[in-house]
């Protein structure tokens, strides 16, 4: 009865786990989790007020299905001032109800049954189910530990081939924190360039980076024109629940997204992109702050990691997760999940929950109090030495 499209997405495989740790909460375990996935900040106060104003006046109907066109001004604006592109409002950005939709419209948009998409592995959980529902066929470029989970060119060219229309990249990265950097995002171009790929660059944590400059791949040169930049306020602004995100690129594309958002979801809520305006326009210090804090966290967590016997952890460079390898300690990461769940009575991500390459690794996010963090690692290695 369902249709084969559908019936090949699997539902995540870290559904088990979430909903296990859940079940022994309910029954008042003590359990510290580091599986979340969003900030623990609540959105700050003024972009809360501007959609209690909007509301309060009653803008409460239909806007454009590509967003109102302040907000889509004022991402324009950001798009110039933070990564040095200038984007036409008009024909050139779509608001959408969060980054995922607008990935997922991007690649419905793009991807022809048999289409090869290239995503690096690890990669984050949707990314493969939007290409399936595509009737495309996801190619896995492997990423590695010893290269910081980079996505190097070298690699990249061994799985391009004359079905290659798409590459997906995430930097920083989720699962494993990983950012490109300046060139390594000109190689990655020079064979997008040559090859005639495009590119969706899902630049969600952009704002959650610690120790470099981050760069949109659409900013270097011939790139804009093949390049679909997708952001949102999920991750920066602490409003994962609000629902707002949006993408750039070439007005062709750009209309063929609108067009899947026109006959499904038709916009973005009204009184949240109004929100999303102030978010924009107003005092970024609570970006700062939240990036502070992480910052912190992620120095903390790193350092715990690295003391545990025969396990590593790459330092990530920005999003706020640790991606340690614990293979020495069991090679089967969602056995190891639930071994941790179960005695340590922590809930962690398996890393083969995100790809083969993930396989042996575990995602613990910083995205929880300082208090959680030290704990939850303190019980993770005095439950692996003694039992390990
Ligand atoms: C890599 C990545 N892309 C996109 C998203 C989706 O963000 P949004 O809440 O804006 O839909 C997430 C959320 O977890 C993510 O981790």
């Amino acid at each position: 009865m369902i249709s084969g499209r559908v019936e090949k997405v699997k539902p995540s495989a870290t559904l088990d786990i979430t909903a296990k740790a859940k079940a022994m909460k309910e029954k008042g375990e003590d359990v510290i989790s580091l599986g979340a996935g969003e900030p623990d900040f609540d959105t700050p106060e003024h972009i809360k007020s501007a959609l209690y104003e909007a509301v309060k006046q009653g803008f409460v109907y239909y806007t454009p299905a590509a967003g109102i066109i302040e907000l889509r001004e004022a991402i324009s604006e950001k798009f110039e001032k933070d990564n040095n592109i200038r984007y036409d409002p008009v024909n050139e950005i779509i608001v959408t109800p969060g980054a995922k939709q607008a990935l997922y419209e991007a690649i419905v948009a793009l991807v022809n049954p048999g289409d090869e998409v290239l995503i690096p592995d690890p990669w984050w959980v949707s990314y493969v189910p939007m290409v399936q529902l595509a009737e495309g066929r996801a190619v896995f470029v492997p990423t590695y530990e010893e290269e910081k989970f980079k996505l190097t060119p070298e690699v990249l060219q061994e799985k391009v081939t004359r079905k290659t229309k798409v590459l997906i990249i995430n930097s920083p990265n989720n699962p494993t924190g990983a950012v490109l950097e300046k060139e390594d995002l000109k190689g990655i171009s020079e064979i997008c360039i040559d090859n005639d790929i495009l590119v969706i660059s899902d630049e969600i944590y952009e704002h959650i980076i610690y120790d470099v400059k981050h760069y949109s791949i659409a900013s270097f040169d011939e790139m804009k024109e093949r390049t679909i930049t997708v952001n949102g306020f999920s991750k920066a602004y602490s409003m994962t629940g609000w629902r707002l995100g949006y993408a750039a690129g070439p007005s062709n594309i750009i209309k063929a997204m609108i067009r899947v958002q026109s006959h499904s979801v038709s916009n973005a809520t009204s009184f949240v992109q109004k929100a999303g305006i102030a978010a924009l326009k107003g005092p970024q210090d609570c970006v700062k702050e939240m990036n502070m804090e992480f910052k912190k966290r992620r120095d903390t967590i790193v350092k715990m990691l690295n003391n545990i016997d025969l396990v590593s952890c790459v330092e990530p460079g920005g999003a706020f997760y640790a991606f340690p390898n614990f293979s020495n300690y069991d090679k089967n990461s969602f056995k190891l999940a639930n071994f941790l769940l179960e005695k340590a009575k922590v809930a962690l991500i398996p890393g083969g929950a995100f790809g083969e390459q993930g396989e042996g690794f575990l995602r613990l996010s910083y995205a929880t109090s300082m208090e959680n963090i030290k704990e939850g690692v303190r019980r993770i290695q005095e439950a692996l030495e003694k039992n390990g």
